[in-house]
Order: structure tokens, then C-alpha cells, then sequence
């Protein structure tokens, strides 16, 4: 395994392009079940997570072949309902096949995913979706087992103790493109990349409206015809940059950049006192001066994101002030605090609530990664402390962030990977 050594100090300066969203391909790479025809998707990023989700389609029979951001899925010679657990277990996102292999196969045997170090990560509303279109389930040795003689139309609503859920919501949509009659999903969750795999199911020929909104209607149609699409720019790639720029009080011009994904962080970044302007799909970041403190707390598209958490957190250790950051999605998504505090942070756990007081500035240390965004939150604090950082486990960070090592030397930061 590697590490990813960091020698802090450097302001980041020049320009970065932002690769293509991951939670978006995902879904819309489980989507490709719902045809027999090829589809064509690009702006895919290179990541652990999208070559997962590779190898779970061709598992299920499909051909996939990916070149320069671009992924071609055709139907193979046989078609398979199950998704292994060998497969699942690597990444939870996994389960976003139910939906489709239930929608075109009318049966489905999906490991159930577990959960992962910032949560319990239940299904249950997943399930509530495909059983209200008439699946019945039968969970059995971690499988969950569905299957329909047809799916109807229904009025479901989605919403759970935290709110609505981004793949529950695609699960359910994926599966009643499919169904006779008239589908409607109340509490839907309103994310950017949910909205993103519903244009590439209209591409499909699916009769979709509301998307992006907490209230989607679904008409079912008999078949769905390949696609081409193009996947939206990760926002929490953009967001995760931004803090880049304004951690290391550095200049960075970020492009491929959709603003209004970003309304949440920007809001609080210009509370805080931070300068960023936006033109023409890029928005340019000047960090100059110490930033306020800032109160965070999670919440469901369009509030603050639960994804940017972790990164915000790693400002909020160099401002001038107290910030309490409170996550609302996931309660034990904290992973990072301990890590924080080994580089000098002041950061004090209460329940759902993290006390960050702000101090001078971070010193160097050997951190261990435990989740995606964990583990770029300890690149931003590596990037800003004095001295050397050693980040272990960093196939972390390897499933979410598309050639971030050369994206930040080219942003004149001292960084590198040396073996565990
Ligand atoms: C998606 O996960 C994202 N992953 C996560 O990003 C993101 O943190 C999360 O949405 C919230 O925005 C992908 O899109 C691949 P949820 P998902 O269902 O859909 C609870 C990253 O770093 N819940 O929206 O699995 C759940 O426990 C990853 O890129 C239920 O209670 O998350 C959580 O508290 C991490 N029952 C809340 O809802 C269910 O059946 C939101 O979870 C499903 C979820």
C-alpha cells in the first residue's frame, strides 16, 4: 500500500479542471441494465470507484470498455441478475444495480452493502421503493432477493430520520421507468447527480419529471433505447479545491465548474470572508488572509453538503474563531477529528456536534486515512501545515479524486507517494 507524502507550506497557484462527477457515473453506469443497446458515456473520471462499478457490469453481463474518459456498455451474450457479494462489499454504491437489474430483468440478487466507517448505512428505504412498485424481497445469507411478475406505477414517499436518500431515490427511479403506469416519489432526494442520471434515463427514452426536486413524477414505458451522455462536473471535487486555494492562501482559477451545485459552500466561504469569483464556467479563488469561523450543519441538496464536512473542517482548524460543525447525515462521520488533532488541531467531539478552535497553524505528522473525504481533508491540512505529512491508506483516496497527486504538483504543491 502507499502513502501520500505532503511537505506543507506552499500557497497552491495556477489553474485546475475539474474531472467528471463520481456519484453521478455510478448510478448512471447501473442505469445501462435498462437496455439491451449500447450506450455511450463521457467525462468519466478514472477512478477506483468507477472501475468497481466495471467490473460489477460486466459481472452482470455486460461489455464495458473505458478510453480517455469515455465508457462504451453493450449487452453481452448473457445477462445475470446477481451482484456478488465479493463485488458489492468493495463499494457500497454498488447496490444502486437493484433498481435496474429489477426494472429490466424483473429479478434481482444484490449482496447487501454494510455499512462503512460513517455509518450504519441502512437500506431500508431502498427497499421500501421496489416493494411499493410490487417486488417482493426476500433477504437471505446478506442477499437481498427481489423479484415482480410486472412493476406497477406508485406513490411512494422516501423520505427517512435524515432526510431523503440519493440512491434510494435512484434505486426507486430506476426501477419504475420501467413499470406499468404512473410513478410518484415524494422526499426524492434533490442532488445534482440524481438530476443528472434522470437526463440520462429521458436520453433512454423514460418520461421523467421533477428531477432535482423533492417531488418526481415517473410514466413507465415498455423499453428503454442506448444512450449518450455526458456526466456533470464533481462538485465536491470543485469544493474540495476551493479549500485548497483558500487553506494554502493561495490563487487558483478552477474550471468546469457549475456554480449552483456550489451554493451551500460558497455561502459560507464569503460568511467567512473568503474572495472567489465566478465567470464563464470557472471560478477563481484568491486566499489572502485568515478567515472567520464559521458555524456548519449538514444537510440534504441544496444544504451544505455532508461530502464537503470533512474538507471544511480542515479550514476551520486556521481561522480565527470557533466553529461548531454539525453533521446531520451521518452523526459518526468524525473519523478525521482524531487525525486533526495529531497535527495540532483543537477539535472537541460532542455527539453529532465537532468544536473546532481555531488555531495558528498545523504542524506535519503521520495521519491515516479512513474514508474518502477523511482522507482529503487530511491532504488540505497536510497541504497547509509546516513540515512533512505522511497520509497511509490512501486507495482511499484514490476512489473519489481522478489524478489529485498531479492536479496539485501542478498547482506547485511538494507532494509525492512512497511505499507503506
Ligand atoms: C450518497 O450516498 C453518496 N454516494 C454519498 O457520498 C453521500 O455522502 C450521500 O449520498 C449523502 O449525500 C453516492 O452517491 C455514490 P443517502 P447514499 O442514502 O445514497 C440514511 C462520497 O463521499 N439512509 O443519501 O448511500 C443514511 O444512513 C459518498 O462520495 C437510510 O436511513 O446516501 C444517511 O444517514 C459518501 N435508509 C442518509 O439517509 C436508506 O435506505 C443519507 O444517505 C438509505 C439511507
Amino acid at each position: 500500500m502507499d502513502k501520500l507524502i505532503i511537505e506543507g507550506g506552499v500557497k497552491l497557484k495556477g489553474e485546475v479542471t475539474v474531472s467528471g462527477a463520481k456519484n453521478a457515473v455510478l448510478p448512471i453506469l447501473a442505469a445501462t441494465l435498462l437496455t439491451d443497446e449500447p450506450c455511450v458515456i463521457k467525462n468519466v473520471p478514472n477512478l477506483r470507484d468507477s472501475n468497481s462499478m466495471f467490473k460489477i457490469l460486466r459481472s452482470l453481463g455486460k461489455i464495458v470498455e473505458f478510453d480517455k474518459g469515455k465508457v462504451t456498455v453493450c449487452a453481452g451474450k448473457t445477462s445475470n441478475y446477481i451482484a456478488e457479494y465479493k463485488l458489492v462489499s468493495t463499494m457500497r454504491a454498488s447496490f444502486c444495480v437493484l433498481g435496474p437489474l429489477l426494472g429490466k430483468l424483473k429479478k434481482a440478487k444484490v449482496s447487501l452493502p454494510g455499512g462503512c466507517v460513517i455509518g450504519v448505512r441502512p437500506v431500508d428505504l431502498h427497499l421500501k421503493g421496489i416493494k411499493a412498485l410490487g417486488a417482493q424481497i426476500n433477504i437471505d445469507s446478506g442477499y437481498v432477493e427481489a423479484k415482480a411478475k410486472c412493476l406497477h406505477g406508485a406513490y411512494i414517499y422516501l423520505g427517512g430520520v435524515y432526510g431523503s436518500s440519493v440512491l434510494a431515490t435512484d434505486n426507486v427511479m430506476m426501477a419504475a421507468v420501467l413499470a406499468k403506469g404512473k410513478t410518484i416519489i415524494e422526499s426524492a432526494a434533490c442532488e445534482p447527480e440524481v438530476a443528472d442520471l434522470a437526463e440520462f434515463l429521458i436520453k433512454m427514452g423514460a418520461k421523467i419529471k421533477g428531477h432535482g426536486t423533492p417531488i418526481i413524477e415517473i410514466e413507465g414505458v415498455k423499453s428503454l433505447r442506448g444512450a449518450m451522455h455526458v456526466i456533470i462536473p464533481d462538485r465536491i471535487e470543485a469544493g474540495t479545491m476551493v479549500l485548497a486555494a483558500l487553506i494554502t492562501e493561495g490563487d487558483i482559477l478552477i474550471k468546469n465548474v457549475q456554480y449552483h451545485h456550489l451554493g451551500a459552500l460558497i455561502d459560507k466561504l464569503k460568511e467567512a470572508g473568503a474572495h472567489l469569483s465566478y465567470a464563464d464556467g470557472s471560478l477563481h479563488v484568491k486566499g489572502n488572509k485568515r478567515l472567520k469561523a464559521v458555524n456548519i450543519t449538514t444537510l440534504p441538496y441544496p444544504g451544505f453538503p455532508t461530502d464537503m464536512q470533512a474538507q471544511m473542517m480542515a479550514l476551520m482548524c486556521v481561522t480565527g474563531g470557533i466553529s461548531v460543525i454539525t453533521e446531520k447525515i451521518y452523526p459518526d462521520r468524525f473519523m478525521h477529528v482524531a487525525e486533526l488533532n495529531r497535527m495540532g488541531a483543537h477539535i472537541q467531539r460532542e455527539g453529532p456536534h465537532a468544536i473546532v478552535e481555531g488555531i495558528k497553524g498545523l504542524s506535519g505528522a503521520p495521519v491515516m486515512a479512513s474514508d474518502l473525504r477523511a482522507s482529503a481533508c487530511l491532504v488540505l491540512a497536510g497541504l497547509a501545515a509546516r513540515g512533512k505529512t505522511s497520509i497511509s491508506r490512501i486507495y482511499h483516496l484514490e476512489r473519489g479524486y481522478e489524478f489529485i497527486e498531479q492536479k496539485l504538483i501542478n498547482l506547485g504543491a511538494k507532494v509525492w507517494r512512497e511505499k507503506e
